[in-house]
């Protein structure tokens, strides 16, 4: 059996009481550890799990799914996944061809940076499109973050940005580029869309007690400290008056 085991978004007592007693059980576990970052090591996930782990990097886990596959076939294994397995991620691959080569596989389901952002106070329900502001050196130019926004906006939708990341090189997006870079595209667009005085919402460790909430205008926020990743990035659209209270205790 093959088990994608969401692990939750802070550290190793996240998991589910389901997923914790599958790991235990399992003869081999993997950690998907490069599309987030959790608030522990995997030794202390090591630990409280007691178990072995094998970290999965880009490479294991994109070209290397053959082998967790063909392993599944006659042991327990899992693929630990941090957040839910199937949120803002692309586990969908291992899952497919896990089915297709007639694995059995069971998904746990955990806590996910697309729920926990519902502490920020504004309806999940009212969210458009989520999107993701890459590094520029990756992809120069790119305009898709400003144009998904500008699709939310003209719904009145709420936008998640989610903010690119390298964990294995300690690289992470903070929310101050993320803005720099949304305010470039906005200097060539000239489509007055963000300003200085837009009500932008930055988060930091969401799901830990150390979590940090900033909200403001895009000219205060810009200047915020938010500490250690990961980060996202959240721009408002029309918001209930509710929404604007619940926002406003994060000023
Ligand atoms: C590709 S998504 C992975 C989502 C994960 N599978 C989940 O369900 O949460 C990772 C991105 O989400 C955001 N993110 C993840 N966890 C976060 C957290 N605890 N606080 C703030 N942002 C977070 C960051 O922008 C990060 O680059």
């Amino acid at each position: 059996m093959l088990y994608l085991v969401g692990i939750g978004l802070a550290d190793e007592k996240d998991i589910t009481v389901k997923g914790l007693e599958i790991v235990r059980k399992c003869d081999k576990v993997y950690l998907e550890n490069y599309t987030s970052k959790l608030q522990c090591s995997y030794e202390d996930l090591e630990r409280f799990y007691m178990k072995k782990i094998t970290l999965a990097n880009r490479e294991t886990s994109e070209q290397g799914v053959d082998k967790i596959i063909s392993e599944a076939k006659d042991k327990d294994v899992a693929f630990l996944i941090i957040g839910d397995p199937f949120s803002a991620t692309t586990h969908s691959m291992i899952f497919k061809e896990a089915k297709e080569k007639g694995v059995k596989v069971q998904v746990i389901n955990n806590a996910s940076i697309l729920t926990a952002i519902g502490k920020v106070g504004l309806e999940l329900y009212k969210y458009g499109k989520t999107t993701s502001i890459p590094f520029p050196e990756n992809i120069a130019n790119l305009e898709t973050p400003y144009l998904v926004y500008q699709q939310n906006l003209d719904m009145g939708l709420h936008t998640l940005f989610l903010l690119d990341l390298h964990p294995q090189e300690r690289e992470f997006m903070t929310i101050n580029e993320a803005l720099d870079i949304l305010k470039k595209i906005e200097e060539e667009k000239e489509n007055e869309l963000i300003t200085d005085e837009t009500i932008v919402i930055g988060c930091a460790r969401l799901g830990s007690e150390d979590f940090k909430i900033k909200s403001g205008k895009f000219k205060d926020v810009r200047l915020e400290d938010f500490g250690y990743p990961p980060y996202c990035l959240i721009i408002p659209g029309k918001m209930h008056f509710v929404e604007e209270e619940m926002v406003d205790l994060w000023n």
